[in-house]
């Protein structure tokens, strides 16, 4: 909605130097009612506005899978079960999961990381990533330092 997830993905991939790496941004564009009413058509499981970021997501020649997702209201946006569906099935592939969040993050990471299991991924490492107003790059930073150590793909 405001492009806190998307700057936080692109602090962690820029310290992912050690690695080949793609980026597959899906965000909501237009001005905020426009996006709040292309959320509001997930509930009702219409993705025709992300249609064509969607069909981009391919992962089979990837090693690991970085995951991350905004909280609304405690949980990922329902986007999120419509991504895991098109990866299909991911075979123990590793999977680095974070969230963006403004009060708690509630039990978002939980519930990805339950979900990530249920489609084969094995979650490696995660975080969240809380702040009330402005979100930095700091701890994104740092976060994709460690992955960037430690992960050999
Ligand atoms: C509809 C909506 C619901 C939200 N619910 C929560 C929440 O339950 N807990 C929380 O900590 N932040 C919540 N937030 C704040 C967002 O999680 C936070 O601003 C996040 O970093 C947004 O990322 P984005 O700019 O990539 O969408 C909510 C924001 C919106 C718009």
């Amino acid at each position: 909605m405001s492009g806190r997830t998307k700057k936080t993905a692109e602090a962690i991939a820029s310290a992912l130097n050690n690695h080949e790496m793609s980026y597959l941004p899906i965000e909501l564009t237009g001005k905020f009612v426009e996006k709040i009413k292309k959320l509001d058509k997930f509930e009702n499981n219409d993705y025709s506005d992300i249609e064509s970021q969607l069909s981009n997501l391919d992962v089979s020649n990837y090693g690991l899978i970085i995951i991350g997702m905004p909280t609304y209201g405690n949980s990922p946006p329902k986007i999120f079960n419509e991504i895991l569906r098109r990866l299909g099935n991911l075979n123990g592939k590793m999977v680095v999961i974070f969230n963006t969040a403004r009060f708690t993050g509630g039990k978002c990471l939980d519930f990805m990381k339950e979900k990530i299991e249920e489609v084969g991924g094995r979650v490696i490492d995660q975080s969240k990533f809380r702040k009330l107003f402005w979100i930095g790059t700091k701890n994104a930073i740092k976060f994709g330092k460690q992955i960037n150590e430690n992960v050999n793909s």
